[in-house]
């Protein structure tokens, strides 16, 4: 049977999740969007989980990285990390202040679509703003058809249109759906449906 995500509280998959992420390597999504930024001086990392983004970030020449997230075990992973480059944020992503025009990059991946769906809208326009003129987004978000679309999940879905819509102000890169079964990184069936995206803010 498909993952509903209902069996276990959410904090707890979240932690099981960042454990099984650990020592993976980074995705090509990200690197290609690392190869495209022009400056390099500070990037967010939201719903960092385990920071391996975080590190390929810093080992890619990022000056400072931001790492985002609500999962008190994320924010072990950054003190066992001890790097005085990286500033982690223990805070939902509704609730974080972003700087307006202030990251060369933000990386979001696999975490937007756990923003609560009555704040996604205010809360994904802030972390837009937050890239500079000219700086790139690279993340992902979830579409209809994904199985843990289900009443009352608590997350968020959006259609092509409405993701596409989302970045009006932005060139976009780097677009790729896919809508298909697997399973997840935890091992079970899902059917996932995601939208891959690497966009580059306009320059003002
Ligand atoms: C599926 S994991 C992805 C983690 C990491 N980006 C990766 O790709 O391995 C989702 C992450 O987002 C975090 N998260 C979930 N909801 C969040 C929210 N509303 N605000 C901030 N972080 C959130 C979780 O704690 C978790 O670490």
């Amino acid at each position: 049977m498909e993952s509903r995500q209902s069996e276990e509280p959410r904090a707890a998959r979240f932690a099981r999740y960042i454990e099984a992420r650990r020592f993976d390597p980074p995705r090509p999504l990200l690197i290609k969007a690392v190869a495209l930024a022009d400056q390099k001086e500070h990037a967010l990392d939201g719903g960092a989980g385990a920071l391996n983004a975080t590190k390929y970030l810093l080992s890619a020449g990022f000056a400072q990285v931001t790492a985002l997230d609500a999962a008190p075990r994320a924010r072990e992973v950054a003190s066992e990390l001890a790097d005085d480059r990286v500033t982690f944020v223990l805070s939902r992503f509704e609730a974080f202040d972003f700087p307006a025009n202030h990251y060369d990059l933000v990386n979001a991946e696999f975490s937007l679509p756990f923003i609560a769906p009555s704040e996604f809208v205010p809360t994904f326009a802030r972390l837009l703003h937050s890239v500079k003129p000219g700086g790139m987004f690279t993340g992902q978000l979830f579409g209809p058809n994904d199985s843990w679309n289900v009443e009352n999940s608590g997350m968020s879905f959006h259609t092509r249109a409405e993701t596409e819509a989302f970045f009006r102000d932005f060139e976009i890169v780097h677009f790729e759906e896919e809508d298909h079964p697997g399973t997840t990184k935890l091992g079970e069936p899902k059917h996932w449906h995601i939208f891959h995206i690497i966009t580059q803010r306009a320059a003002s």
